[in-house]
């Protein structure tokens, strides 16, 4: 950053602490010196939960330990964010205001700042791995309004500092006039200072005042409440999709919205505690739409509001709502394999003993938050935790009934990339859990945490794998928890990637290679367990039509202790025999006139036996009843011949 920004953040820290004392304003404008800064101001993220991750990311990074964020829902007029982190200190606050996208995270400005540890500016001052890295992330509260307000207040300090800002909004137009050297001027900023007693305190507060009208909108799911109207049912062209979402915050008369047209419906009641409020959010979602789909979709179980929630709370550094997917011990009965880091390797099962976890056995630390390992996040009364488990899996018809756990991690040399291109040092650690289904759909996929943070969601497409594995992959929920590097591959919105940084293109590599030796494993399990369905269900088979030809048998002669004779259709010489025991008869003569199967399953191989199991039964059935008596073997071969054709008729 230039010195001009430094002097003028210097002037403004100067001019606040002379104003602390009397409560006098200090006024400023937010200026930043690019083209591409005064758009961010304007808005480079779209979706209401992107601004809110933002603002959790900063409270995390602040050392947080409790964030509580409160709406009006269902009007959304005013959001507020409150903390219990270190707060803005005079000088951070005076560094914000005038180095928009210089953020002094991560950098030697930092320790300056006291914003991050003295020794290691990656790490918040009570050892998190820090999230921000621009100085950006602020202001996305832009795409929801153009006032907020910022209350902190730090520990040791006898009031609190407010600074409200009214954003400018720019017109291309207006962009494209001005010359790149000149500044843009983003904002006007008051600050002034309100005693406080409570000197102990500390903490951010920040205040989104009267949100911007697409903001309401979608929040207040307001297109997909009109779609609803009967009048807009009529409509032909109405592309809506055309059932209410089942749980909401209530519907608005969209006339009046001081009226509300419709109670919410959640899924939990008001009496429910904070963490039982969202596990009830969570056991809607998987019990899904009730009768309307098997599948359940997030869109349409819940309303925009609770899909926003959702999406928080897979995007924050938060706990798991049942733990986290690396603490799976034996008792969990899932089979856990290691996956190899080698070209061609595979992975291979590990067995877990007594009370080890997994990331006890395979030496794990991703997990690790440093001292303060406590966030909690609430949002109006709910507390919001991973939605992601490897427990309660639903069963499904799928033969491989439990799911299997793929754990690996990474920490490649790359050496061999020049230096200039290499992005520093790269390290992860990740899971990939196969279940017969992903509840809901979109959990199907991977997700990748920088730092425990994610703002890109679940690919689905696996970071492009390439391989015609269509129903296994979309049995899959994966997440990568890069510990060091990625970073410089993440676009500033954090919502998608630079594919071509060579952090990214070792990610892919190494993701599809574990694709790869996820699939090898599930298609031998599945290889296995058909085999032992087969046997059992075959002699299970054979045992029933033993049991019924037996009683026939009994039945035509009269006598319950008497037993049928065997029947054997071979061509082997030496079983050409025949006596009152055991009949044998030529399986080539009277089964040729079957049609060989196309595909050698080993289903289609198990029907062939049980098909022949049945001609055995109703040769002794014939024997029983006195048909073959007058008949020659030949004759009798080739009566049996006639009736295998006769089953053997297919439509085709
Ligand atoms: N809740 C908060 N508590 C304390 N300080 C905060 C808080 N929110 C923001 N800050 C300060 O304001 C600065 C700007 O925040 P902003 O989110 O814009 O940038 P960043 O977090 O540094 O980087 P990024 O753009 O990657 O998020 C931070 O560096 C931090 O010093
Ligand atoms: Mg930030």
């Amino acid at each position: 950053m230039s010195n001009k920004e430094d002097q003028l953040s210097d002037e403004l820290e100067r001019d606040i602490s002379a104003k602390e004392k009397n409560g006098r304003v200090s006024t400023t404008k937010l200026r930043t010196d690019e083209r591409v800064l005064a758009r961010i101001t304007d808005g480079i993220y779209r979706q209401p939960a992107s601004a809110l991750r933002e603002l959790i990311a900063n409270a995390y990074d602040a050392d947080a330990t409790e964030v509580y964020i409160q709406t009006d829902a269902p009007r959304f007029d005013s959001i507020t964010v409150r903390d219990n982190g270190r707060g803005l200190s005079r000088k951070a606050l005076a560094h914000v205001i005038h180095h928009i996208g210089g953020s002094p995270k991560r950098t030697i400005k930092g320790a300056e700042l006291d914003v991050v540890d003295e020794n290691d500016p990656y790490l918040s001052k009570s050892g998190r791995r820090l999230i921000g890295k621009i100085g950006i992330g602020l202001f996305s509260v832009a795409q929801l309004t153009a006032h907020f307000q910022i209350i902190s207040k730090v520990k040791g300090e006898h009031f609190r500092r407010v600074v409200d800002v009214v954003l400018t909004t720019h017109r291309e137009d207006e962009l494209a006039k001005k010359n790149s050297k000149q500044d843009f001027e983003t904002g006007s900023v008051n600050i002034w200072s309100v005693p406080a007693k409570d000197f102990d305190a500390q903490g951010t507060e920040i205040i989104l005042l009267e949100l911007r009208q697409q903001a309401k909108d979608i929040l207040s799911s307001r297109e997909r409440w009109q779609a609803m109207q009967p009048d807009a049912l009529d409509d032909e062209d109405n592309p809506a999709n055309l059932l209410p979402p089942l749980y909401h915050v209530g519907e608005l008369d969209f006339q009046d919205n001081d009226v509300i047209e419709k109670k919410a419906n959640l899924p939990w009641s008001s009496d429910d505690l904070p963490k039982d409020r969202f596990a009830k959010l969570v056991q809607a979602v998987k019990d899904g739409e009730g009768n309307r789909a098997s599948n359940p979709e997030l869109d349409k179980v819940l309303d925009n509001y609770l899909n926003m929630v959702w999406t928080l709370s897979l995007s924050a550094p938060l706990d798991y709502i049942e733990g986290h997917p690396f603490e799976a011990r034996a008792s969990d009965g899932i089979p856990v394999f290691e996956l190899s880091n080698q070209s061609r390797g595979q992975a291979t099962e590990v067995n877990l003993t007594g009370r080890q976890t997994v990331a006890s056995r395979l030496k794990l630390i991703s997990m690790k938050r440093g001292v303060a390992s406590k966030f909690d996040v609430y949002i109006d009364g709910i507390q919001l935790f991973r939605p992601l488990s490897i427990k309660n899996i639903p069963e499904t018809a799928h033969a491989i009934k439990t799911p299997l756990l793929f754990v690996g991690k990474c920490e490649p040399n790359l050496d061999r990339i020049p230096e200039e291109f290499r992005g520093g040092s790269l390290a992860f650690e990740a899971y990939f859990l196969w279940a017969p289904k992903i509840i809901p759909k979109e959990h199907n996929g991977i997700v990748i945490r920088i730092n425990d943070a994610s703002g890109t969601l679940f690919d689905e497409t696996f970071l492009k794998y390439q391989v015609s594995e269509q129903t296994r992959l979309r049995q899959i929920t994966a997440e990568i928890f890069v510990t060091s590097g990625l970073d410089a591959a993440l676009n500033i919105d954090r919502e998608s990637f630079n594919y071509s940084h060579p952090h990214y293109q070792f990610l892919t590599k190494w993701v599809h290679g574990a694709l790869r030796q996820l699939t090898n494993v599930h298609k031998r399990i599945a290889k296995e367990l058909r085999v032992a369905r087969l046997e059992s269900e075959s002699s299970t088979l054979s045992q029933k039509i033993v049991q019924a030809v037996t009683e026939e048998w009994q039945k035509a002669k009269s006598d319950p202790s008497d037993h049928p004779p065997e029947v054997m259709f071979s061509d082997e010489p030496k079983t050409k025999r025949k006596n009152a025991d055991l009949i044998v008869f030529s399986k080539n003569e009277i089964f040729s006139v079957r049609k060989p199967r196309a595909r050698q399953t080993g289903t289609a191989a198990a029907d062939e036996l049980a098909f022949e199991e049945k001609i055995k039964a109703l040769t002794q059935v014939l024997t029983a009843y006195g048909v073959f008596e007058k008949m020659t073997h030949k004759k009798q071969q080739q009566l049996l011949r006639a009736i295998v054709r006769i089953f053997s008729v297919e439509a085709d």
